[in-house]
């Protein structure tokens, strides 16, 4: 007997293996890997000795923190300072109460969608993408997946087809956008954002800009690529997780005008549990010593350096393969086999293991698009982050020669 809530948790269950994409019985310690599956930020040098302060400072908290519930706010500090973290990179004027404190982005994309769509109405975004059919599957939105065959097919059509898809599916009220996209790495064109504005601001649809990665570069608020949509018709989802490299935390905070605000602000106070006082008051001392100690861009920095080497060694593109697309900026990377010749029954989740069994994690297209999705080229395309390897030289090294094997050995021929 189906019951929707049951079935969605096991279906998410039954996919949490593929985030680690092996078989455990041929794990091996994860120094012995190079790690470019796993997508959150860590191993951020310098991190370890600002999160031990974190800690030693943490015990003076005093216990009144811990025996009330944070109020509709959230924690007045930390949301003041995040404040003015998103004015400075956005342009948007945003005082403490704008901010809604989240379990994580992941659960702002799900507030911000119960608020911009009631039960029934449709929501779109991306497919490749991070796992939003997960997060979505306890409400009662429906989602409406696009999907995209290879990265530059993204970067090329997404606005044409997203209109596309608004324009002929009323009960459509909002979409995810997510720049650069998880996992194309590509970034949409300007023109391109700018027609889409155009659009929301026309048709009265709201946009959830999953902004999880501007933390991980410099920005102004100039060069934003969120100011070309009307901000009564954006919710902005920020990962605080992200941003400080603390995936243990699980902290995020969405922006939003009202009637969003408010509704989601109802959802935190009434139906949903929120953030815990003590992750939040230790997410405002985390980032409180790293604003005093000059330390606040030590992640952006260090995600730019890993990035800046994935470039390089990307575009030395010694494998030859054609689908390989430079990531504009942001975490990661997709490669796609469309172009290769493998030998029958021979795909991308194959090359996967393959890596694995030889000292590289990759992350599966299983895990990156809904698994109910099916098209003709489906398990053609690998991911790369690095978010938590900071070896990316001697990684892709490694990488580039163990996939150019693995290729040679499984190249279709006339006799397989
Ligand atoms: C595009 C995108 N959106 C949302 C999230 C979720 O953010 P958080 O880890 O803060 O829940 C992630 C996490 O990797 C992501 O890549």
């Amino acid at each position: 007997m189906g019951n929707d809530i049951f079935d969605s948790a096991y279906d998410f269950c039954s996919l949490l293996p593929l985030f680690y994409n092996h078989d455990s019985t041929i794990a091996q310690p994860d120094q012995e890997f190079y790690n470019f599956g796993i997508g959150d930020i860590c191993k951020v040098p310098d991190l370890h000795e600002i999160l031990t302060d974190t800690i030693n400072k943490m015990f003076k908290t005093t216990p009144s923190l811990i025996g009330r519930l944070p109020g509709m706010q959230g924690h007045d500090g930390l949301s003041s300072l995040l404040a003015n973290i998103v004015e400075n990179e956005t342009g948007l004027k945003t005082q403490k109460e704008d901010l809604v404190l989240t379990d994580g982005g992941c659960d702002g994309i799900v507030l911000g969608a119960m608020s911009a769509c009631c039960p029934g109405e449709g929501l779109a975004y991306a497919v490749p993408s991070f796992p939003y059919w997960c997060v979505l599957r306890g409400t009662s939105i429906v989602q409406c997946p696009i999907a995209f065959e290879s990265p530059i097919d993204y970067q090329k059509q997404f606005v044409k087809r997203m209109i596309d898809t608004l324009d002929s599916n009323p009960r459509i009220k909002a979409f995810i956008l997510n720049e650069p996209h998880n996992p194309t790495g590509l970034a949409l064109y300007q023109e391109d954002l700018k027609k889409l504005g155009q659009y929301v601001t026309k048709h009265n649809i709201t946009v959830l800009i999953d902004d999880v990665a501007r933390g991980l570069v410099h920005v102004d608020s100039e060069n934003w690529w969120g100011k070309h949509f009307p901000e009564e018709k954006m919710i902005l989802i920020d990962s605080f997780t992200k941003r400080f490299a603390s995936p243990g935390l699980r902290l995020g905070f969405v922006r939003a005008s009202d009637p969003f605000k408010k509704n989601i602000r109802g959802y935190v106070a009434n139906f949903r549990g929120g953030v815990s006082n003590l992750s939040a008051h230790f997410g405002f001392l985390l980032a409180s010593i790293m604003m005093n100690s000059g330390k606040i861009d030590i992640v952006r920095n260090e995600v730019q350096r890993r990035m800046l080497l994935l470039r390089k060694s990307l575009c030395s593109n010694q494998l030859n393969i054609p689908e390989i697309h430079v990531p504009d900026w942001g975490a990661y990377c997709i490669i796609s086999f469309n172009g290769i010749n493998l030998k029958s029954g021979f795909n991308g989740h194959d090359i996967v293991k393959s890596l694995f069994s030889k000292g590289i994690k990759v992350l599966d297209d299983k895990m990156l698009f809904p698994p109910e999705l099916q098209f003709p080229r489906r398990y053609n395309m690998i991911r790369l982050s690095i978010g938590g390897e900071p070896r990316v030289e001697e990684g892709m090294q490694l990488f580039h020669r163990l996939l150019k094997e693995i290729i040679d050995e499984n190249i279709k021929t006339p006799n397989n």
